[in-house]
């Protein structure tokens, strides 16, 4: 085995460290005994560079723009399979034959509903309430209704309760999108695939006629399954450390939700409609890049840049490609001609050049939401769904490891000495 010798320039202690070796990407230095061996802890604010874990389900490079679930290319599995073959490879490590996929196809449409009085939940939030905020609260309380599968060591409770999240996270988003328009919320249909049954819920009404649109159906189908996995993101961290205390599943995805609403993560979609509303003309568009490359604005390209990638996001390649097919059958829409022209000039320019920042997987996401008729507070939510079959794979991938330990990080303290309290008369 590989090791580092780390040396105490003070005290001249050296002690060799294991260096793991990947199967692809940077070797990572065991540095479990440093604070044992040397009395010192390490500062990696933002995880620069730190693993948290061992993995073996997604593979990114950053510099390579290369994605893998499973070690199959995100392009091939795109192209190839659909959203719930890529949940079937996420949870059990491999494709499903035709007998299998057909099995886990049923399975879903078995849990794809949600128990009346949850539903009623939803009456209890304001009509303007974000559906983000909606579906975090509902995912949670999914732990009231199935005590019967929370042993979170045993295996056929863990798969039965990540079937049901990801059955169930197109109803709870359905509703939530209802409840927010006030609209009766719709039933699930066995014989639709799972993005139809997503459009059904979201924009048929009782009484009335509606036919899933096939190619908005596979627009959707691709797009979760590039969001489907991103290794250790902000979300799926947030999902590893709120289950380690052994914490039930549901609650632990609820937290994932939470962390994926903010702008810097899975509300970049929202937030990139939102700038380009802003922007709103192509005359604007040297005004507004000006903004951003001012360090005094705190304003950014919304939809660019990324934390790993620093070539082109491979999934916004695939995303910018639907984005043309769609706006070709559903209409042009302006926006996408603003998103090209920032690219453009982003792609050209020395402040994007010298930082490596590129089109994210967000860049295009919400112009073809958006051609779809999904409201742009809906955007996250479609993410959540996709995300949820990562989420849940981490999680069970984090229970089962072998001397499992609850994530506990420690810190730099850099607060206040001792010091004694004092009367109330004598403080300011
Ligand atoms: N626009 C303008 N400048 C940017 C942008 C941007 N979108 N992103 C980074 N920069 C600049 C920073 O100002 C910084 O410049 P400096 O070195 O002169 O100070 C430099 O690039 C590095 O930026 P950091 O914020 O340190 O990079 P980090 O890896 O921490 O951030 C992040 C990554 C959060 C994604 C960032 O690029 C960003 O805010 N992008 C916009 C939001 C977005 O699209 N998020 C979606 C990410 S993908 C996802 O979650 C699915």
């Amino acid at each position: 085995m590989a090791t580092i010798t780390l040396k105490d320039d003070v005290t001249g202690k050296a002690v060799q460290m294991p260096v793991l070796e990947p199967t692809y990407g940077h070797p990572v230095v065991d540095i479990g005994k440093l604070a044992k061996e040397f009395g010192y802890f390490t500062y990696d604010p933002g995880f620069m560079s730190t693993a948290s874990c061992q993995s073996t389900i997604t593979y990114l490079d950053g510099d390579k723009g290369e994605l893998m679930y499973r070690g199959y290319p995100i392009e091939q599995l795109a192209e190839q399979c659909n959203f719930l073959e890529v949940c079937y490879l996420l949870l059990y490590g491999e494709l499903p034959s035709a007998e299998k996929k057909e099995l886990f196809e049923t399975s879903i449409a078995r849990h794809n509903r949600i128990r009346e009085n949850l539903r009623r939940f939803f009456y209890g939030f304001n009509h303007d309430a974000h559906p983000m905020a909606m579906m975090a609260a509902v995912v949670s309380s999914l732990s009231a209704f199935f005590h019967d599968r929370l042993d979170i060591h045993d295996y056929e409770h863990r798969m039965v309760t990540a079937r049901r999240l990801i059955a169930k996270m197109p109803t709870i988003a359905a509703a939530c999108y209802k409840h927010s328009i006030g609209d009766p919320a719709i039933y699930p249909r066995d014989d639709l695939s799972y993005t139809g049954n997503l459009l059904y819920m979201m924009f048929s009404l009782p009484g009335k006629r509606y036919e899933v649109d096939p190619i908005a159906e596979h627009a959707l189908d691709v797009l979760f399954t590039l969001h489907a996995d991103h290794e250790q993101n902000a979300s799926t961290s947030t999902v590893r450390l709120a289950g380690s205390s052994g914490t039930n599943p549901y609650a632990a995805i609820a937290a994932g939700i939470t962390c994926l609403w903010g702008p810097a993560h899975g509300g970049a979609n929202e937030a990139v409609l939102r700038m380009l509303d802003q922007i709103g003309d192509i005359k604007n568009v040297d005004g507004f890049m000006a903004k951003v490359k001012d360090k005094n604005s705190n304003v950014r390209l919304m939809g660019f840049g990324h934390r790993v990638y620093k070539n082109f996001d491979p999934r916004a390649k695939i995303i910018k490609e639907i984005c043309h097919q769609i706006l070709d059958s559903y209409g042009h829409d302006p926006r996408l001609d603003l998103a090209m022209r920032l690219e453009e000039i982003a792609l050209s320019d020395d402040y994007f050049i010298e930082r490596k920042l590129y089109p994210n997987v967000d860049f295009y996401s919400g112009i073809i939401y958006s051609a779809l008729k999904i409201p742009v507070e809906m955007f996250t939510v479609m993410f959540a769904i996709a995300r949820t079959a990562g989420w849940i794979t981490h999680w069970m991938e984090m229970i089962t490891e072998k001397d499992q330990k609850i994530g506990r990080p420690r810190q730099l303290y850099i607060g206040q000495m001792r010091r004694d309290v004092t009367s109330m008369q004598e403080r300011d």
